[in-house]
């Protein structure tokens, strides 16, 4: 008789298998705040909250490097109202991260269009980024204003003018060349994608470095996010075979 055989999931974290680099979508902030019949920013302030969690968390697990979308080129669209409170709330996340995620050692770049972004904001970024270069733990980008469509569309920019100028031959262009002018050059691709609220799919997130990342969804919204699903999220991670289109 033909039966399936169970693949063998384990279910403690091999640390010494852990993925390099994880990307977060963190999702379904408006809804958790809309059940609760609160308003949305109510949400995004949950949803800041679950995030010190998880990066501490990452950052203790030993986990290099997080890539967490906070705000996309496609967000601009929502009511100004929201989008004021969600940068409001982005520049004490940062303000706030220089005591507490400097203090775990954890360093802060800002991946995305920053011309966009105010003045102020622009300021605190450089100061947040600034204050915590040296540290030595995990390395969080924020994806703050950021597409992929757009950093790709960068990148191509940027290399057609260096091959205008000479700078590099048309012929040796290669994907390499197209990974580091993107936001994350020098930087290992995400092996790792987490979602959450139930929504499967990547609304323009690392498009170019997703892939060959693996991707794993869950209902719970953001705000719900616990370290134990984290936890159980990499345990999933770990059962899976990643075959990079070999055998
Ligand atoms: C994710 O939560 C946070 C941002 C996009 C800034 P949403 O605000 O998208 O929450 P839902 O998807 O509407 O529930
Ligand atoms: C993706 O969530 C962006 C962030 C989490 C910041 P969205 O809620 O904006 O994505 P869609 O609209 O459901 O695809
Ligand atoms: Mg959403």
């Amino acid at each position: 008789m033909f039966t399936f055989k169970k693949n063998k999931t384990n279910n403690v974290i091999d640390y010494t298998r852990l993925p390099t680099h994880i990307g977060v979508i963190m999702d379904g902030n408006g809804r958790w705040a809309k059940k609760r019949g609160l308003p949305r920013s109510a949400g995004h302030s949950a949803g800041a909250d679950t995030l010190k969690k998880i990066v501490t968390e990452c950052n203790k697990m030993g986990i290099k490097y997080i890539t967490v979308y906070a705000f996309s080129t496609e967000n601009w669209k929502r009511p100004k109202e929201e989008v004021d409170y969600l940068m409001n709330l982005l520049m004490s996340y940062l303000k706030d991260s220089e005591r507490t995620l400097s203090g775990e050692n954890v360093v802060i770049k800002a991946i995305g269009i920053r011309e966009e972004l105010s003045d102020e904001l622009q300021e605190q970024i450089k100061k947040t980024e600034k204050f915590t270069q040296n540290n030595t733990g995990i390395i969080m980008n924020i994806a703050l204003n950021y597409g992929a469509r757009e950093e790709i569309v960068r990148a191509a920019k940027e290399i057609a003018r260096e091959a205008a100028e000479k700078k590099i031959d048309i012929n040796d262009i290669n994907a390499d060349t197209i990974s580091s002018h993107l936001y994350t050059k020098n930087q290992p691709d995400p092996d790792f994608i987490i979602r959450t609220s139930g929504e499967e799919r990547l609304s323009n997130f690392l498009l170019w470095q997703a892939a060959y990342s693996e991707l794993w969804f869950c209902d719970k919204l953001w705000p719900d996010f616990t370290i134990k699903d984290l936890h159980r999220s990499i345990i999933d991670f770990q059962a899976r075979g990643r075959r990079f289109g070999g055998v």
